[in-house]
């Protein structure tokens, strides 16, 4: 009796409270992450306090408890603003505060790595020199953290971190660093170890110290180094989850602490507009520190304007393939070996002969045939599959062939271009044989003549979504293509190497492939730049990573879509030193471009001061990127000027003249054809214009211009 009135007791009690919040106080389900983003720091006011500020805005419009406790995060070193959890009624009014800039919900990034467990590839990149220099140069990453005991960060012949290095290392419980990760902080979890694996693959690939005879399973052996394997690291643990205003919180304090080069392998699903995209925002007070931001183009290709880095001052990197291929062989009955791509086998079977099974005579009665046919856990007969290697149409086949019993699995995926598995090994061939047999070899290392092209998953340009930025299609598509296809990359030695339930093996590199894997390689062409030219602006070193490019071949890629797909082209480090001329720019060049495509307020709410367009509005094609681009009207004639301005990084007393090369139904005039320079950093400029009497689709035309010496 009693405890039934006890509960009854509390059951009115707990309505009356929700009523309570109901009317007077937002509960916490209502509030969500908000970023109010209030631009600059202001100059020169000792008594300013940016968290004395944020707390006063906080109470001015959360009406009672303690905003205190609402405050996520407190922006104030970089740049001024604060993150907390708001309902939207709070986040209105703050957004209508003179001294705000803009107020938006923090989104969730996405990790830029496709299937982490079953590709495997190669980290070498140069030829490097002047370690010295480039012991000076260093890199953030924000990622989900590192494995600190890594050998890939060990680090013998370093000696103390550069003199403009003023971080710290704050990466929690149990973690060390030293001098190759000179620091570390975390905005996420508990410390700044890497829980899942890809920050410590990406920050090995950027920089990590040479590690001899590391080895996959026997399949690649060699050395496996990053980019600049003397430069520093830090890591900045903004993941799991990878959250807007974790982002935020590392940008305000890498470009306090003094980083040189940020790498970003992250990116949004979904485009956002620049002025609330807080990787945009935050390289761009980055970029007015000379730091460059390299930035994972993401994985939603091939299909066209699925790029989502969008912002111009940030490398936004494509990912390709190296010549080095790894293929899975099978062997069917009759003697015919088919390859595949893409699934690393490392086991060979005990015996040279196996039956095989197609998933769909294998089904169970409760499962469809179509279940069954994609070996859909729980819809294989065990006894009909134990000792069998089962055919499945679908790669998420594998986990329903293991627990059946299955020796092993032939994998089909139809509708992933290029990714298919055993692609010819369709059902038919399977049942026409009686008693049909097989076995999988282990995975063996082939070269591609093709490689290097751009990989199905790399997200593609123009930008098609929001109509004012296709206006500036040059900027809104790859900047760059770099290896991101079966990378062997350190990797904490504590996780399993793949995602399949039930994977108990360990490793301490691994592979894996994604925009994320091209990324921190386009990172560590940066810091080789920035070694030999520590002087160099954010665009200066864009600029020259861009221009000294390798031309991609498109031959017999169908799925390439051009520039659209890989931007300038292959990533050349060795060449990237060595530019000649670049395409510099700086942060009021951005302000004009800006201003070309958004009114003066938007403009604020990027630069996050009170910059100010220009009353004669210009062009967004004559903006000083070191590629052009621009829309037509399809069948239409047109004729196009570009604006360039090119500056002297090579030889003091040079001359460069304009060679074009170019197939396409376009005339090309270069106006003046040849520079002359007589001075280091001399500028000069000139007028590319492009005539043509229409385009008949929408293909995109490609035309090359260089410069040569
Ligand atoms: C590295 O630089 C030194 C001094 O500038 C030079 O003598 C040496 O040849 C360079 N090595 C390579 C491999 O480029
Ligand atoms: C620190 O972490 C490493 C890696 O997980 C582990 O091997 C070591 O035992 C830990 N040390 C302490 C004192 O917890
Ligand atoms: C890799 O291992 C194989 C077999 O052990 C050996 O023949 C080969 O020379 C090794 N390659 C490298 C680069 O160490
Ligand atoms: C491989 O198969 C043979 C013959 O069936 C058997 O004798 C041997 O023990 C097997 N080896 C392993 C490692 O399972
Ligand atoms: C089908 O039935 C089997 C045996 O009862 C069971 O183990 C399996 O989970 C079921 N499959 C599905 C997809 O429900
Ligand atoms: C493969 O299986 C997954 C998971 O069941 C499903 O989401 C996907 O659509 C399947 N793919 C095909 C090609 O049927
Ligand atoms: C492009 O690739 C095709 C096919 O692999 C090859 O025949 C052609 O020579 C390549 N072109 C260039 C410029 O490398
Ligand atoms: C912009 O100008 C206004 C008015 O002069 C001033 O109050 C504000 O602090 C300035 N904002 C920044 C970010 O400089
Ligand atoms: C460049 O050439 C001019 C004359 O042609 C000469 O006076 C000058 O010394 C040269 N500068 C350098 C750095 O060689
Ligand atoms: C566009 O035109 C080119 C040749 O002019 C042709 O090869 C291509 O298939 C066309 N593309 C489309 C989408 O119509």
């Amino acid at each position: 009796m009693t405890k039934k009135g006890a509960v009854a007791f509390y059951s009115v009690f707990s309505i009356f409270i929700l009523s309570m919040n109901l009317l007077c106080k937002a509960t916490d389900e209502d509030r969500k992450v908000y970023i109010v983003y209030m631009g600059s720091l202001p100059d020169g006011d000792p008594a300013y306090s940016p968290l004395a500020h944020h707390l006063s805005i906080l109470h001015s419009v959360v009406q009672d408890g303690s905003p205190e406790n609402l405050l996520v995060r407190s922006y104030k070193r970089s740049f001024n603003g604060f993150a907390a959890r708001l309902t939207h009624q709070e986040s209105e009014k703050i957004a209508n505060m003179k001294e705000v800039v803009s107020v938006f919900p923090s989104r969730m990034f996405q990790r830029q790595t496709t299937r982490s467990w079953d590709f495997m590839g190669l980290t070498e990149i140069a030829n490097r020199n002047s370690s010295q220099l480039q012991s000076d140069v260093i890199v953030a990453l924000f990622d989900s953290g590192v494995w600190p005991e890594s050998e890939s960060f060990k680090d013998e012949g370093l000696g103390l971190a550069p003199k403009h290095w003023k971080g710290v290392c704050d990466g929690g419980k149990n973690f060390t660093c030293n001098n190759k990760l000179i620091g570390a902080r975390y905005y996420t979890s508990e410390s700044a170890r890497d829980d899942i694996g890809h920050g410590t693959h990406t920050s090995s690939t950027v920089a990590g110290s040479a590690v001899k005879d590391v080895t996959f399973y026997g399949l690649a052996n060699g050395t496996a180094r990053g980019g600049v394997p003397a430069s520093r690291l830090v890591a900045y643990k903004v993941c799991d989850p990878c959250r807007d205003h974790n982002i935020l919180a590392a940008y305000d304090d890498a470009i306090a602490d003094g980083v040189n080069i940020i790498s970003i392998s992250l990116s949004s699903d979904w485009l956002t507009l620049i002025h609330q995209d807080v990787v945009a925002i935050g390289a761009f007070h980055a970029m007015k520190k000379g730091i460059l931001v390299s930035q994972a183009g993401g994985n939603l290709g091939p299909s066209i304007a699925s790029v989502t880095s969008v912002a111009p001052w940030i490398l936004t990197v494509a990912a390709s393939n190296i010549d080095r291929l790894f293929v899975d062989k099978v062997v069917i009955g009759n003697g015919k070996t088919v390859a595949g791509d893409d699934w690393i086998n490392m086991f060979t079977l005990n015996g040279t002969s196996f039956p095989l099974i197609y998933g769909k005579d294998a089904a169970t009665k409760n499962c469809t045939e179509d279940d069954a046919r994609q070996c859909k856990e729980g819809c294989l007969v065990d006894d009909l599959v134990k000792g069998k290697i089962v055919v499945c149409d679908n790669v998420t086949g594998v986990i329903g062939a293991k627990t059946a019993g299955a020796l092993g699995s032939i994998l089909f995926n139809p509708f992933e271009v290029n990714i298919a598995v055993i692609p010819t090994l369709a059902s038919a061939p399977l049942k026409k044989e009686e008693d049909p047999q097989g076995n999988i070899l282990k995975s063996e290392a082939t070269k591609d003549p093709a490689a290097p092209t751009v990989l199905f998953f790399s997200s593609r340009g123009p930008n098609g979504i929001l109509p004012d930025l296709v206006k500036c299609p040059n900027v809104f598509q790859p900047d760059i293509s770099a290896p991101g296809y079966e990378i062997l990359a350190a990797f904490p030695p504590v996780l399993p190497i793949t995602d399949f339930p039930g994977d108990k093996r360990h490793a301490k590199y691994n592979l894996a492939s994604g925009t994320s894997m091209a990324c921190p390689h386009a990172a560590g062409v940066a810091a080789y730049v920035k070694a030999f030219h520590p002087d160099w602006s954010a665009a200066a070193i864009k600029s020259s990573i861009m221009t000294t490019a390798w031309p991609m071949n498109d031959t017999g890629n169908d799925i390439s879509n051009g520039a659209f797909a890989y931007g300038s082209g292959h990533i050349n480090p060795v060449n990237a030193i060595n530019p000649g001329l670049v395409y510099d720019a700086s942060e009021e060049d951005y302000i004009k471009l800006l201003c070309t495509i958004y009114d003066e307020g938007t403009v604020r709410k990027i630069s996050g001061d009170n910059s100010t367009c220009p009353t004669a509005k210009g062009f967004v094609k004559d903006h000083n990127y070191p590629s052009m681009g621009a829309q037509v009207e399809l069948l239409k004639p047109f004729s196009i000027n570009f604006h360039r301005r090119v500056k002297n990084v090579g030889l003091a007393n040079s001359t460069y003249e304009a060679k074009i090369l170019s197939d396409s139904k376009v005339d090309i005039k270069v106006v003046p054809e040849v520079l002359s320079f007589d001075s280091l950093n001399e500028e000069k400029d000139f007028d590319v214009t492009i005539v043509g009497s229409g385009v008949r689709n929408q293909s995109q035309h490609e035309l090359i211009v260089q410069g040569h010496r």
